[in-house]
C-alpha cells in the first residue's frame, strides 16, 4: 500500500476522478486532486460538489472538513510529493473512431517534469491495449533522470463505475482489475484499492494490455446485448410479440442474465459509443476482424433512424420537400440525458433525435430533469428553433406528439389525462417502454412503444 501518510494525486476531476479522490479520502488517504478546469476546481474547493451524484456532497463536505482532500488548478502540485497519481481524464472519441489520448499524455509529461520520488502511475481511464506501456515511454522521455533516480511503474487499473452510482460502484465494484508486470507495484496498488473497496471485493490481477482490453470488451459486450435485444424487438414488432416479456424471460436464463436486456432507442452516452469506436479502430488497424461489433455499431445506428423515421412518418408531409417535411410541427421529447439518474448529455441519443427531427423542419419543446440547462451547450446550433421547458407537461403543451427518450421514473407516473389535454394531438413515442400502451390508449392515445 502507498502509506497513508504519502500523498495520492488524481488526475481530473470528472465522474472517475472525483468519486477515486472522495473514496480514497474517505479511506484515510490524504488526496490531491488536480483539474485544469479552474471553475470546477474553485466550486469543489469551496464544497460545493460539481456532480449530483448520491453521496457525493457529503463525502466532499467531510474530507474537506477532515482536511484529507485538496483540490488544484495545477497537476505539478497533485503530484510533487505523491507517490501514487491515478490517471482520470476524459479520452474522447477522434477521427475515425480512434481514442484521442492526447490529454492522458499530457498529464504524463506533467507527471514526468513534477515526480520527486518513486512513483505509481494508475491509468484509470479508459484506454487502447498497450496505452499503459507508452505512457511509462513518454514519462521516461520526459524525465530520463528522475525515473533513473526515483523508478517508475505505470499500472492499468480500469474503471467500471455506472454514472448514478459512482460512488456506490467505487467503493462496491463486482471487480478490480489491475494490469501490470511488476509484481511490488501490482501489490501496492492492490493494497492501497483494498483500503478503500468492500471486503470480499474480487481482483483480477493480469499483465496492463489485458486489463486494458478487458473495459472494452465489458463496454463492447454491454453494447452489443442491447443492440442484440432492439433487433429482437424489431422482430417482436413484426410478429406481433411483447419485447418486454421476451426480455423478462431471457433474463430468468442465468447464462443471459436480465441487465442490459430493455429495448429502446440504442446504447449512447459518454462511454459505450466511444469505446466501441475505439476497439474498431484498433481492430481495423490491427488487421483483426470485429466482425459482431461491427455490426453492434451499425445495429445502433440503424434503431436510431429507424425510431426518428416512425416519428417523421407520423407527422410528416410525404409531398413536402427535402428539409421541411416536419415544417409546422411541434415535437415535445421527454428526457435528454442517456439514461436516468444523470445528467450527462454527452453522446447521448437525444442530441442525435433533435437534429434529425430539426433537420426535417419541426420544432421542439426539450426537458429533462436533470439536463435542461445543458441544452444550450449541446444543441445550441439548432436555436432558435427548440426550447427548453420547466416540466413535462409544459413540454408537450401544444405538441403534434411527445417522444420519451430517457427512462426518468418521473415520465413513468406522468398523469397522461393531463398530458394528453396540453396536446395538439394524442400521439407518444415511448421509446423507453415506460407508460402502459393501454393506458395510454383508454386516454385516447396513438401509442407507440419500442418491440411491443
Ligand atoms: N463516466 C463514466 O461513467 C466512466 C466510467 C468508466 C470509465 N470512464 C472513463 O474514465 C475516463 C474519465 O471519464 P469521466 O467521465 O470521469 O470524464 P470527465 O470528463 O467527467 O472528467 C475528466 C476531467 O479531466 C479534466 N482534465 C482533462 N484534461 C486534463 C489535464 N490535462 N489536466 C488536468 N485535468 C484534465 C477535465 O477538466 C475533466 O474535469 C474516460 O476515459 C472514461 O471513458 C468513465
Amino acid at each position: 500500500m502507498v502509506g497513508k501518510a504519502s500523498r495520492i494525486a488524481c488526475i481530473g476531476a470528472g465522474y472517475v476522478g472525483l468519486a477515486t479522490s472522495l473514496c480514497l479520502a474517505g479511506a484515510g488517504f490524504d488526496v490531491t486532486c488536480a483539474d485544469r478546469d479552474a471553475a470546477k476546481v474553485a466550486s469543489l474547493s469551496a464544497g460545493r460538489c460539481t456532480l449530483g451524484e448520491a453521496g457525493m456532497a457529503g463525502m466532499l463536505r467531510d474530507a474537506l472538513d477532515a482536511g484529507r482532500l485538496r483540490f488544484t488548478v495545477s497537476n505539478a502540485e497533485a503530484i510533487a510529493g505523491s507517490g501514487m497519481a491515478f490517471i482520470c481524464v476524459w479520452t474522447p472519441q477522434g477521427p475515425d473512431g480512434k481514442a484521442d489520448l492526447s490529454s492522458l499524455f499530457a498529464v504524463a509529461r506533467d507527471i514526468g517534469a513534477n515526480m520527486a520520488g518513486r512513483m505509481d502511475v494508475v491509468v484509470k481511464s479508459t484506454v487502447p491495449a498497450g496505452t499503459a506501456r507508452k505512457v511509462r515511454e513518454a514519462i521516461v522521455r520526459a524525465a530520463p533522470d528522475a525515473v533513473r533516480a526515483y523508478g517508475l511503474e505505470v499500472l492499468s487499473c480500469p474503471e467500471f463505475l455506472r454514472e448514478s452510482s459512482a460512488i456506490r460502484d467505487t467503493l462496491h465494484p463486482s471487480r478490480v482489475v489491475i494490469g501490470c508486470d511488476d509484481d511490488g507495484a501490482a501489490l501496492r496498488l492492490r493494497e492501497t484499492m483494498e483500503a478503500m473497496v468492500a471486503p470480499g471485493t474480487p481482483f483480477v490481477m493480469t499483465g496492463p494490455e489485458s486489463a486494458e482490453t478487458l473495459k472494452y470488451a465489458a463496454n463492447a459486450f454491454l453494447s452489443m446485448k442491447v443492440a442484440f435485444i432492439n433487433e429482437v424487438a424489431g422482430y417482436c414488432e413484426a410478429v406481433g410479440a411483447d419485447v418486454r416479456d421476451v426480455s423478462r424471460g431471457l433474463g430468468m436464463d442465468d447464462r443471459i442474465g436480465p441487465k442490459f436486456l430493455a429495448a429502446g432507442p440504442g446504447f449512447s452516452g459518454g462511454c459505450f459509443p466511444k469505446d466501441l469506436a475505439a476497439l474498431l479502430h484498433e481492430g481495423r488497424s490491427l488487421g483483426v476482424p470485429l466482425m459482431i461489433l461491427e455490426a453492434t455499431a451499425e445495429s445502433n445506428m440503424a434503431q436510431r433512424r429507424r425510431l426518428a423515421g416512425k416519428v417523421a412518418t407520423a407527422l410528416g408531409d410525404p409531398a413536402a420537400p427535402p428539409g421541411s417535411s416536419l415544417r409546422g410541427r411541434l415535437i415535445a421529447i421527454l428526457g435528454l440525458s442517456f439514461k436516468q439518474g444523470t445528467g450527462d448529455m454527452r453522446d447521448s441519443v437525444s442530441l442525435y433525435f433533435a437534429r434529425e427531427l430539426c433537420a426535417r423542419g419541426a420544432s421542439l419543446s426539450l426537458f429533462d430533469p436533470e439536463a435542461s440547462q445543458k441544452v444550450g451547450e449541446f444543441l445550441g446550433e439548432l436555436m432558435p428553433s427548440i426550447k427548453v421547458c420547466p416540466d413535462e407537461y409544459g413540454a408537450a403543451a401544444g405538441a403534434d406528439a411527445v417522444v420519451i427518450l430517457t427512462d426518468w421514473p418521473r415520465f413513468a407516473a406522468m398523469d397522461l389525462g393531463r398530458l394528453g389535454a396540453v396536446m395538439g394531438r394524442r400521439l407518444i413515442f415511448d421509446y423507453r417502454n415506460v407508460l402502459s400502451g393501454a393506458e395510454a390508449a383508454a386516454e385516447g392515445f396513438e401509442y407507440h412503444g419500442v418491440g411491443v
